[in-house]
């Protein structure tokens, strides 16, 4: 009987509190979430050399954020490090790390915490892509892959996470992809790594949560292709509901999920809709509309910059 009444109570509990949960987020899509405040807070980019990494360092840089950048391009690094100073950064540190290896990552965020302090917002955006047929794949490049894309993310975490959760503070910034969510032609060790990530990303995120640090915040984004030479030569076929992103534009909705404290940010907003097709069509109409959106042969033309013969 008393077993029978605490069910009935955790089932209004719950009943209840899903009931404000969906009334707020309804809320929050009509009228826009505050934007929190970032100036002072220390901002960690990885692959901060080019396309997303150094646009998000000059949006950060704007928004008066200290800045820690992180590639293993140092003059590439180092141009974004001049270009955010020039925006507007009174604080920007720049770093040359391989992330693909473990000890770098470990041995730099040494440095980086004891000459900047502890890194409140972190942004695993590095990535890099080979873009074959899966037997077509040299294993070193499958393994640079997952290193980079995804264990770095791992080793990041390690490094940067016990100070956020020593201060209830902080923010873990996945960019992951649309590759995440769907199996891709041609990008099987990408989408491996992509899913990973965000495996990784919404466990933590759900450890957080367990944990009540709710002053610990997780943003995992899924973007289509982006115009910045990583998917070099691939189209799309139906541009009006998957268009190739324009960087500015992604990295301003990135920006945006970040400071008002998204959870998942997909770009454009049709990707979520894809996701609701895959988990509810029959396999073989699921096969046929990835096949009319063009994704089964997405890959062909590529010439991507990390392309290695
Ligand atoms: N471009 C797209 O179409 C697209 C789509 C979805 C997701 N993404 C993801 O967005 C992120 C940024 O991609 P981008 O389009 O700006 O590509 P990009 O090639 O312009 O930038 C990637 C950066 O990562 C750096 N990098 C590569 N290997 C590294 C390593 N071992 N250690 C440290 N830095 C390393 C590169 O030097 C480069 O500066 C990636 O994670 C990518 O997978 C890109």
């Amino acid at each position: 009987m008393a077993s029978n009444l605490k069910s009935a109570k955790d089932l209004v509990v719950f009943l209840g509190k899903s009931v404000i949960a969906f009334l707020e987020s309804m809320v929050f899509t009509i009228i826009p979430k505050p934007r929190k405040n970032v100036a002072g807070e220390i901002v960690l980019i990885t692959g901060a050399g080019s396309g997303l990494g150094r646009l998000l360092a000059l949006r950060f840089a704007r928004l008066g954020s200290v800045l820690v950048l992180w590639d293993i391009n140092k003059e590439g690094n180092e141009d974004t490090c001049r270009m955010a100073r020039e925006a507007g950064a009174t604080r920007v540190y720049a770093y040359t790390c391989d992330c693909s290896q473990r000890e770098d990552i470990y041995r730099v965020a040494e440095q980086v915490k004891k000459e900047v302090g502890d890194i409140s917002i972190l942004i695993n955006n590095a990535g890099i892509v080979t873009g074959k047929n899966f037997l077509d794949c040299p294993d070193e490049l499958m393994e640079k892959a997952l290193d980079v894309n995804f264990k770095a993310h791992l080793w990041t975490c390690k490094s940067f996470l016990p100070a956020m959760i020593a201060n209830n503070h902080g923010h873990l910034v996945c960019i992951s992809s649309s590759a995440g969510l769907v199996g891709i032609s041609k990008l099987a060790d990408y989408c491996a790594s992509k899913f990973a990530a965000l495996g990784f990303a919404e466990s933590i995120f759900a450890e957080t949560v367990v944990q009540k640090l709710n002053g610990i915040k997780t943003t995992i984004v899924c973007p289509f292709f982006i115009n910045t030479g990583m998917f070099e030569g691939c189209s799309t076929v139906r541009p009006f509901l998957l268009p190739v992103l324009e960087p500015e534009y992604v990295v301003d909705k990135i920006v945006d999920a970040i400071l008002q404290e998204k959870v998942y940010l997909y770009v454009p907003r049709f990707i979520s809709f894809v996701m609701f097709l895959k988990s509810i069509l029959p396999v073989k109409v699921s096969l046929l509309v990835a096949d009319y959106m063009g994704a089964l042969n997405i890959m062909d033309g590529f010439v991507g910059k990390n392309k290695k013969e």
